[in-house]
């Protein structure tokens, strides 16, 4: 019985409330400097890899192949002794071998699951990463941000989760509308919210009053936002409204 109890409360420790699954990486299959491996990731993904802690260790080290030697993530130092992430996050977590860092190299390559200093000019294989929400700061109507979304990342974005929600209350902060559009909208006919996966809303963060009485189907059709500040809770809106909105990256 204390087992069972417990076990979920680790999990809860290892996957924090800010931080829980915000980061996706990807091991790519190419030798290139560390500068070049950088230029890379900041093309195609975000940036070269950025760890803020053990979860973001667990899911990076799911991504490397045991049998590679090493790659590169993001972890450059300058020669003012100080290690900075490519991303310009602030340095949260650092995961060094026994004896690291040592030596005159200034980049970092993981190995093993562990971090050594590694000289930048040589190349090894990499991991870019990309952040899993990112905040348009565009204002659009409901359809345009939509059609934005799966043009330039993948979707608006669904909560159907608690933690879902706490990773887009943690990036919304960006936003420069009072709201940002979800992908959540109103079958009017049939007085029912849906997530754009089709699915019901089952986790529910609604501001009183929304989301549960009836909407006037002879008016504009309505779309869920979440508020950017106070609460953020979410609201229904004419779809015409022209807000910053959230895209997932997969
Ligand atoms: C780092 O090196 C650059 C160029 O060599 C120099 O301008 C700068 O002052 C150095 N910074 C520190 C903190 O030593
Ligand atoms: C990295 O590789 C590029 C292309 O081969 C080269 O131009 C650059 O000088 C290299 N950078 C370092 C630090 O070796
Ligand atoms: C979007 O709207 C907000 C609030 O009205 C405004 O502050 C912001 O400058 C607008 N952004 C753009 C890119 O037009
Ligand atoms: C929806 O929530 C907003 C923000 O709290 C509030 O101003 C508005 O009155 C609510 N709508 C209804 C119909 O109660």
């Amino acid at each position: 019985m204390a087992q069972s109890l417990y076990f979920p409360l680790l999990l809860m420790a290892l996957c924090s409330i800010s931080e829980c699954v915000q980061r996706q990486y990807h091991f790519i299959n190419e030798m290139k400097n560390w500068t070049e491996a950088q230029r890379y990731c900041r093309e195609k993904y975000t940036d070269l890899a950025t760890v803020h802690n053990m979860n973001d260790m667990i899911q990076l080290n799911k991504t490397v192949n045991v049998n590679d030697r090493g790659v590169w993530i993001g972890l450059q130092g300058t020669n003012d002794s100080k290690w900075h992430w490519s991303s310009g996050d602030p340095v949260l977590f650092l995961d060094w071998a026994s004896g690291q860092p040592t030596g005159s190299d200034n980049c970092t390559v993981l190995s093993n699951g562990q971090w050594f200093v590694g000289a930048c000019n040589i190349s090894w294989f990499f991991i870019c990463y990309n952040n899993k929400l990112i905040v348009i700061q565009q204002n659009l109507s409901w359809s345009e941000a939509l059609r934005y979304c799966r043009q330039n990342h993948v979707d608006l974005v669904s909560v159907q989760s608690v933690e879902m929600q706490y990773e887009v209350m943690n990036v919304v902060k960006l936003a420069s509308t009072e709201a940002v559009w979800l992908g959540l909208h109103n079958y009017c006919s049939m007085n029912m919210w849906l997530w754009l996966s089709g699915d019901m809303v089952c986790y529910q963060n609604w501001a009183p009053g929304n989301g549960s009485t009836p909407e006037n189907c002879n008016l504009e059709k309505r779309k869920g936002a979440v508020q950017s500040g106070g609460d953020q809770t979410w609201i229904s809106l004419p779809e015409s409204r022209r807000l910053n909105f959230i895209c997932t990256n997969y």
